[in-house]
């Protein structure tokens, strides 16, 4: 089984990488947020609190998360639910942030994606811990950044697309934050292993970071 790990702050791109890259290798594209963000939703529904260290992490031990192909789309299912849609509200990314820094829910998540992953012949994998935690042999680790700066602006130009206004030093400021969430949490920190490569894409198109990063991966797997 050949892995492919991504990390990277929220607003990097490297969802957008991930799913490109997965399906020009023919790999799965493990998201590794979505899977927290599934277990928000399963908490959600149960009642469970983001404090209940206890519950949280035996619903995170029960819960069946794994990804289907629909035409060329994968899908996030939940106890064979599809919950694609219902992951991504404004909610669910509050609570999956709360709930991920619980040791036990980390564990029990890491065991269920190594599961997904032998299961393959290829993982593109993806998230904030991927390349240092749950695939430290991973044939290709990427850290993909991108300066505060430019990820806010990115994130004002998503929204304004859906109609939204925000002011970009609010969205600048929220960067910022959640940045130093990520890296000083004591469980699994956002940080870059010291076998990684750096892209730093500021400036980029989607198009050149796919392409720069499938080019590297070619490389380092031998495809050329
Ligand atoms: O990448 P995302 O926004 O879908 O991730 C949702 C949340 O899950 C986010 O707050 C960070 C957390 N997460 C994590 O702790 N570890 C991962 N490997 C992936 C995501």
């Amino acid at each position: 089984m050949t892995v492919i790990a991504i990390d990277g702050p929220a607003g990097s791109g490297k969802s957008t990488l991930a799913r490109n890259l997965a399906r020009a290798l023919g790999f799965l594209f493990l998201d590794t947020g979505a899977m927290y963000r599934a277990l928000a939703l399963a908490a959600q529904r149960a009642h469970i609190a983001p404090d209940e260290e206890v519950r949280l992490t035996e619903l995170a031990q029960q819960i069946k998360v794994h990804f289907v192909m629909q035409g060329d789309e994968q899908r996030v299912m939940l106890n064979d639910e599809d919950v694609s849609e219902a992951i991504r509200t404004p909610e669910i990314s509050d609570l999956a942030s709360r709930i991920s820094v619980y040791s036990g829910v980390r564990r029990a998540m890491v065991a269920l994606q190594r599961a997904l992953a032998a299961q393959t012949h290829g993982v593109v994998a993806e998230g904030r811990d991927t390349t240092t935690v749950v695939f430290p042999e991973a044939a290709v680790k990427i850290y993909l950044d991108a300066s505060p700066q430019e990820r806010a602006r990115r994130r004002q130009h998503q929204l304004q697309q859906q109609g939204i206004n925000a002011p970009y030093e609010q969205l600048l400021q929220q960067i910022l934050e959640r940045d130093a969430r990520d890296a000083s949490r004591p469980d699994s920190p956002l940080r870059i292993a010291p076998d990684a490569i750096v892209v730093q894409n500021d400036g980029w198109t989607k198009e050149q970071t796919f392409e720069h990063v499938l080019q590297l991966c070619r490389e380092r797997l031998g495809l050329n």
